[in-house]
């Protein structure tokens, strides 16, 4: 069924009439297959027109994540081979680490609002209904847990590259897993690893994406979404959204696979928003405020202390 709805919306998707008879024709199904998937996308937030004599028209796509064109994304995905979707849950993240004890493939696991969203250190992150994207992707390669670093800032890239591609926005990294847009976070990413002996068997990567405005954002000053950061007048589509989102993914997780940092060294330098000015720094244990300077070849932050000592970073919490 899946699958005919994706291969209907591919008929309409240009947007002008199309007869539920050619349609049926075509797909070598019947009338009333047809009408059923149709029925079923207009649930899903697919505004289309039915006119007597001229057939189906799609006037707009929806405005929250289609399950339909996230399931054709998966179906030709050379990198991810199931996805679970919910319309409510408590994260999907902790849904992710459940799926991980009843299976070794690799999958997302998205939902339109999360009751207990979850953020690095244990924060919680707002997740809002049909506010944003939610989602848990989990790998399966096989590298040293010291990599992990590495694969943070091939993701960072991945998203930010999204942003600006799919929206036309100037999007930068805050090192290591926020995107900010002018000052103000719209995407945070949590990584989780699942291990034996040093060797990675899972990495579960969750990444929340701000991208239409609501009530829990609008208290956040330092918080901003896609909508409020787009020209007025553009509409923001949520398949393209999908499409630039899981070509970058894949795009920079091969890369991270087959390549060292320093060939995404400079793109990524050019996207980073905290060099040269004042950052404050907190570790487990330790809070201060420093310059950063560089980031190593091996993805490690190079930061000036305020008494003038280099220290190097593997991770931390930052603030601008
Ligand atoms: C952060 O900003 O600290 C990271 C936020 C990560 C949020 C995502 S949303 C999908 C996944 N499920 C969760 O509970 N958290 C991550």
């Amino acid at each position: 069924m899946s699958k005919l709805k994706q291969e209907i919306l591919k008929l309409i998707e240009d947007g002008n009439f199309i007869s539920g008879e050619k349609i049926a024709r075509g797909l070598n199904v019947s009338r009333t297959a047809v009408w059923k998937s149709i029925q079923i996308l207009k649930q899903e937030g697919y505004e289309i027109e039915s006119v007597t004599n001229k057939g189906y028209q799609l006037r707009r796509k929806p405005s929250v994540l289609s399950p339909t064109k996230l399931s054709s994304l998966v179906t030709r995905s050379e990198v991810f081979e199931g996805m679970e979707y919910f319309t409510s849950t408590e994260s999907t993240q902790k849904d992710a680490f459940r799926i991980l004890e009843e299976n070794d493939n690799t999958y997302l696991v998205i939902a339109e609002e999360q009751t207990k969203g979850r953020g690095r250190f244990d924060r919680q992150f707002e997740s809002p209904k049909k506010s944003g994207l939610y989602v848990s992707m989990v790998f399966r390669p096989s590298i040293s847990i010291s990599e992990i670093i590495r694969f943070n800032l091939f993701i960072s890239m991945a998203i930010s590259n999204t942003l600006d591609e799919a929206f036309g926005l100037r999007s930068g990294i805050k090192w290591p897993n926020d995107i900010y847009i002018d000052n103000r976070k719209v995407c945070g990413f949590l990584t989780e690893v699942v291990s034996e002996a040093n060797i990675i068997n899972a990495i579960v990567c969750g990444v929340g994406i701000n991208l239409f405005k609501n009530d829990a954002l609008s208290n956040v000053e330092s918080a901003t979404s896609v909508e409020e950061e787009m020209t007025e007048g553009q509409s923001l589509d949520t398949d393209i959204f999908l499409e630039y989102f899981f070509n970058n993914i894949e795009k920079y997780y091969v890369k991270f696979l087959n390549e060292p940092f320093s060939s995404i060294r400079g793109e990524w330098m050019r996207k980073s928003i905290i060099f040269n000015r004042e950052i404050s720094i907190s570790e487990i244990y330790n809070h201060y405020k420093a310059v950063a300077l560089d980031i190593t070849e091996d993805g490690f932050l190079e930061v000036l202390d305020n008494e003038g000592n280099i220290k190097k970073i593997i991770s931390a919490d930052i603030e601008l």
